[in-house]
């Protein structure tokens, strides 16, 4: 392993760069023009490019291998759209994505509009104590929720390039836990990103057989539409979709319904809501993780769907499966992950890759 490029140091830096950048599904500019250009800047494909539903898409020529793998994670994150502004200048939403609603009043927002300008706002509903003791004890629905930007007037709302279908997100300040965790926003799955960045970077200078595709997948939070359309231009052979996912090692939860564990490792999933994963490709990743001891877990079925439930779908069928980063409080303003099960997955990957167990 190239320990120059599989740093920690790095691994902190871009985690805190990616998961800092706005890119609520359908509006990932941000996030694209910051991971092309570091694919560019660096070199670490052969070709990289934006398709046309805003997927950045690289190519990384094998030797002479049969094979062409593809690695996914999607750039978007969960978010709002504005949908209504009213007279005095409050703003409502729907959701981008599948909050939980019991979260989301009292939160810091983030809206940039229509000239890039990042507004401030405060999630609102009525307050507690001029509600009935039957609403307090009811989750209040989105509907019945605004955002407060400080603003007055609609026309001051306007002014300011703000307007229906301005995106918007939570947000909260990347902040370094003991223990090698970290917090931040957006960790699902701009997690995903930094381990396919890494990767990029471990494989660069290396002989691989196999051709390696990537997607850096619009949209997934909505559908997986990115993924649909980038596998189908990259036409893999293989795929691996790199997640962020839910650890339950929390108190209340009984063992049996923990789907995977921080500090355990990348957890590869055998089924989810959206796919059977392909148990070859899965053989091939424990193998190799095995041979040269990367830490590995399953993930329990069936939670979730992926981008791999969309991928297996392209052209003919594509053999696909997931690998997850394990991390705390996903779909909140904040999640939780331990940098260690980061680097383990980016290993995962690097030997998977050079397969050096020949599955
Ligand atoms: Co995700």
């Amino acid at each position: 392993m190239n320990d120059e490029t599989l740093n920690i140091e790095s691994i902190k830096d871009f985690q805190k760069k990616l998961s800092t950048l706005l890119g609520v599904s359908g509006h990932e500019e941000e996030v694209r023009l910051f991971i092309l250009e570091e694919i560019e800047k660096r070199e670490l494909a052969d070709k990289s490019w934006i398709d046309p539903l805003g997927n950045v898409l690289a190519i990384k020529e094998g030797n002479d291998g049969n094979d062409r793998i593809l690695l996914d994670a999607h750039i978007d994150e969960i978010g709002f759209m504005i949908s209504h502004i009213d007279k005095k200048g409050f703003l409502r939403f729907v959701s981008i994505g599948g909050w939980d609603n019991r979260i989301l009043l009292g939160q810091s927002v983030i809206l940039k509009s229509g000239e890039g300008q990042i507004f401030h706002g405060i999630i609102g509903s009525k307050p507690p104590h001029l509600s009935t003791i039957e609403e307090r004890k009811k989750v209040v629905d989105i509907p019945k929720m605004y955002i407060d930007i400080g603003m007055n007037s609609d026309e001051e709302v306007i002014d300011n390039k703000i307007n229906i279908g301005t995106i918007g997100t939570l947000t909260s300040p990347y902040v370094e836990f003991p223990n090698g965790m970290v917090r931040g926003k957006a960790f699902d799955d701009r997690t995903g990103c930094n381990v396919l960045l890494h990767t990029m970077m471990l494989i660069k200078e290396k002989d691989h057989s196999d051709t390696v595709l990537f997607n850096f997948a619009a949209q997934e939070e909505v559908g997986g539409f990115g993924a649909l359309t980038g596998a189908y231009k990259l036409k893999p052979t293989m795929a691996i979709a790199i997640e962020n996912t839910t650890a339950g090692d929390v108190p209340g939860i009984k063992k049996p319904e923990i789907p995977v564990y921080i500090g355990k490792g990348p957890a590869i999933t055998v089924a989810d809501k959206s796919i059977i994963t392909n148990p070859q490709v899965n053989k091939r990743l424990i193998k190799n993780a095995e041979l040269e001891n990367v830490l590995y877990q399953y993930k329990k079925p069936r939670y979730g769907g992926t981008d791999a439930g969309k991928i297996q779908f392209t052209r003919s069928g594509v053999p696909s499966t997931v690998v997850s980063v394990p991390c705390r409080y996903i779909h909140s303003p904040t999640s939780l992950l331990k940098l260690e099960d980061l680097v383990e997955t980016i290993r995962l990957l690097e030997v998977f890759i050079r397969n050096p167990a020949s599955v």
